[in-house]
């Protein structure tokens, strides 16, 4: 198994505005589907149809003296197939980790089955360990090598020949904009930087499945946009990729199906876009005016709105119905002020809150 890791997290990102809600394949999609397979995206490419990771009913409670249990992951199931970029998502303390990790053989389940390729996580660990490469949540730069000698160590460990070091350290090196840093020292990189090495060692090698556990977190826009670039290009080249974020914005973008979990528990999973389309089905209304009014905002309450926000000139309202949208935007027109308007359908970020929120009240 090859692992690296990263430290920390930062929170949750908003992306406004989503696609339009889909019907097509998976428009009969069952709501709050627990153990799903998932649906892909047409325009996405590698996909066969074979089971790449089979979770079933997998349980992990951690048993800590004068403590309470801690059931960190309570009966999740998903399946990932082949080729696939899957996202698990959750709040901190969903089990994410907790899950990669039984999935990598670095923690045995207290019961379930998981396997990879086949391969039972338990039963067949070393077998597990060879299709897979993990870049865990924790820190595994080596700190006193260079950047270069990270990739080539990390290389050399996994028995790639030196002329084939050096080739794809070079392709590594370029791809993740590393090129100007390769002979700073790991100790002497940003913490951001310190990550993108981390990401970029574990395409130095070619395994079948790679685990990103909160891969780009503390990257900037540049780091995060070539990680992405190159998640994408691996993906292409048909690797199954099952990735952990807590940015909905980038589990949009990248992901062909997702889990959200929550206290170790699955409250949703399916394609992208069926998980954007279940649960519940906002649009946003997006109002520009010269100037806002109490009026104005008088009359939008009128539609009960889910949830809306005032900026300066601009109201964002959510509502459930199209009806009310479409009443909103009637109304902001007579009002003569308004300046721009938008209805787009919910984002992922809607998706999750609402789900979370729902499943929060039902357990509460
Ligand atoms: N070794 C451990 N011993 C006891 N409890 C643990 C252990 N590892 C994780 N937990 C607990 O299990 C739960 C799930 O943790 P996990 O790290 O899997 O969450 P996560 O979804 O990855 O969170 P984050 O987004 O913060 O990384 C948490 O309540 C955590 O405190
Ligand atoms: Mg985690």
């Amino acid at each position: 198994m090859i692992v690296s890791s990263f430290v920390g997290y930062r929170g949750v990102n908003i992306k406004r505005g989503g696609g339009k809600c889909k019907g097509g394949p998976g428009s009969n999609f069952p709501e709050m589907l627990v153990d799903c397979p998932s649906f892909s995206k047409p325009q996405r490419h590698m996909y066969d149809d074979t089971t790449a990771i089979d979770v079933v009913d997998l349980l992990k409670v951690f048993e800590k003296k004068n403590r309470a249990a801690v059931r960190a992951v309570d009966y999740i199931s998903f399946r990932v197939r082949r080729g696939e970029i899957f996202g698990l998502l959750g709040p901190n303390g969903a089990g994410k980790s907790t899950t990669i990790k039984i999935l990598t053989t670095l923690l045995p389940p207290t019961s379930g089955s998981a396997s990879i390729l086949g391969y039972d996580v338990v039963s067949h660990p070393l077998e597990v360990r060879k299709s897979i490469c993990v870049v865990v949540q924790e820190n595994a730069v080596e700190l006193y090598l260079s950047v270069r000698n990270n990739l080539r160590t990390f290389g050399r460990f996994h028995g790639l020949t030196w002329s084939e070091i050096e080739r794809r350290a070079d392709g590594v090196s370029e791809l993740f904009g590393l090129r100007e840093h390769q002979h700073e020292k790991g100790v002497d990189l940003s913490g951001g930087l310190k990550r993108r090495v981390q990401v970029a060692k574990i395409f130095m090698i070619d395994t079948p499945i790679v685990f990103l556990d909160e891969a780009t977190t503390g990257m900037d826009t540049f780091n995060k946009r070539a990680t992405l670039q190159a998640i994408r290009e691996e993906s292409r080249k048909g690797r199954t990729i099952v990735l952990t974020t807590h940015m909905l914005d980038e589990a949009e973008e990248l992901c062909d199906a997702l889990a959200i979990v929550n206290h170790g528990r699955v409250i949703a999973a399916g394609s992208t876009d069926n998980v954007k389309s279940m649960g519940l089905r906002l649009l946003n209304v997006s109002l520009t005016f010269e100037r806002l009014t109490n009026d104005i905002l008088r009359f939008i309450h009128a539609y009960h709105p889910y949830k809306i926000e005032t900026s300066d000139h601009s109201i964002e309202v959510k509502v459930r119905e199209e009806e009310a949208a479409l009443g909103i935007l009637a109304g902001a027109r007579q009002t003569g002020l308004l300046r721009h308007f938008e209805i787009t359908n919910a984002s992922l970020e809607d998706v999750f809150v609402e789900l979370i929120d729902k499943k929060e009240s039902v357990t509460s």
